[in-house]
């Protein structure tokens, strides 16, 4: 595990943007393992300056989106397909038909689990896999549990994501319930992991998650198993690791 420490969420976005297009560069054809959240949204932003600037070329490359709310159209402006394309992909030259996520739409759920585990293994995972992490060490939307879960999965949110969710919804019980969520196993076939933690709300989750036991219980602690994983936290999100 290597740590980028940075002083502040502007920081933090602008090393995470760096790492992403170091992967852009040397290999033009990437698989961008991509997610949603508030934690993402700076780097993003970043990308597509640098795009603007004639620096980036995402003509070859493909995504792979972690999850998507169970029951949302692709134009509800809470799915994560309509996040992706405001906030990255309509700035972008990625190609349509090199986008890839879970289809919340679909109400046959083993159907499309093995759809989307398919897709993960047609590219043999991603090049890059970006994260950010629940209050709770969810990583996607794999929720704390009795095992790790491999596959891409239809899990049931719990109260504390609900709770931190909320705050995009007009109302509480707008909030889906469920989600289909890339496993444990799609993500660690990753060749390099990048997980962003900002914020005081974060902190508890990056202490338990990356200087405690891997457990099931904090899905997020596997990573330290992680051949390439990088952890990019601002300091008030590194308030609570030991030393
Ligand atoms: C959601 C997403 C996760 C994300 C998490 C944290 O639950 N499924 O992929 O990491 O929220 O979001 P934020 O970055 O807004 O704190």
């Amino acid at each position: 595990m290597r740590i980028i420490a940075t002083k502040d969420y502007a920081e933090l976005s602008r090393a995470t943007a760096s790492l992403i297009a170091a992967q852009v560069v040397s290999k033009p054809d990437s698989v961008l393992g991509l997610a949603t959240g508030s934690s993402p949204i700076g780097a993003y932003q970043k990308l597509i300056e640098w795009y603007k600037a004639g620096a980036l070329d995402f003509s070859a490359c493909s995504s792979l989106n972690l999850d998507e709310y169970v029951g949302l159209t692709k134009d509800n402006d809470q799915s994560y397909a309509y996040f992706m394309r405001t906030n990255l992909f309509d700035h972008i030259n990625i190609k349509p038909e090199n986008l890839n996520i879970p289809d919340g739409m679909n109400p046959d759920a083993a159907g499309e689990c093995a759809r989307y585990d398919a897709v993960i293994e047609k590219f043999g995972g991603a090049d890059l896999q970006l994260l950010g992490i629940g209050r709770n060490g969810h990583i996607g939307f794999n929720e704390p549990g009795a095992a790790f879960v491999r596959g891409t999965n239809c899990v049931h949110l719990t109260q504390s994501t609900i709770d931190a969710n909320k705050r995009f919804f007009a109302r509480e019980e707008d909030v889906p319930r469920k989600a289909y969520t890339m496993g444990i196993g799609g993500i660690m076939l990753a060749r390099k992991v990048v997980l962003i933690a900002s914020g005081a709300d974060k902190a508890e989750a990056v202490a338990k998650s990356f200087f405690g036991p891997i457990t099931p219980e904090v899905p997020a602690s596997i990573l330290q198993l992680h051949r390439d994983f990088v952890l990019v936290a601002d300091e008030a999100a590194l308030a609570n690791i030991p030393g």
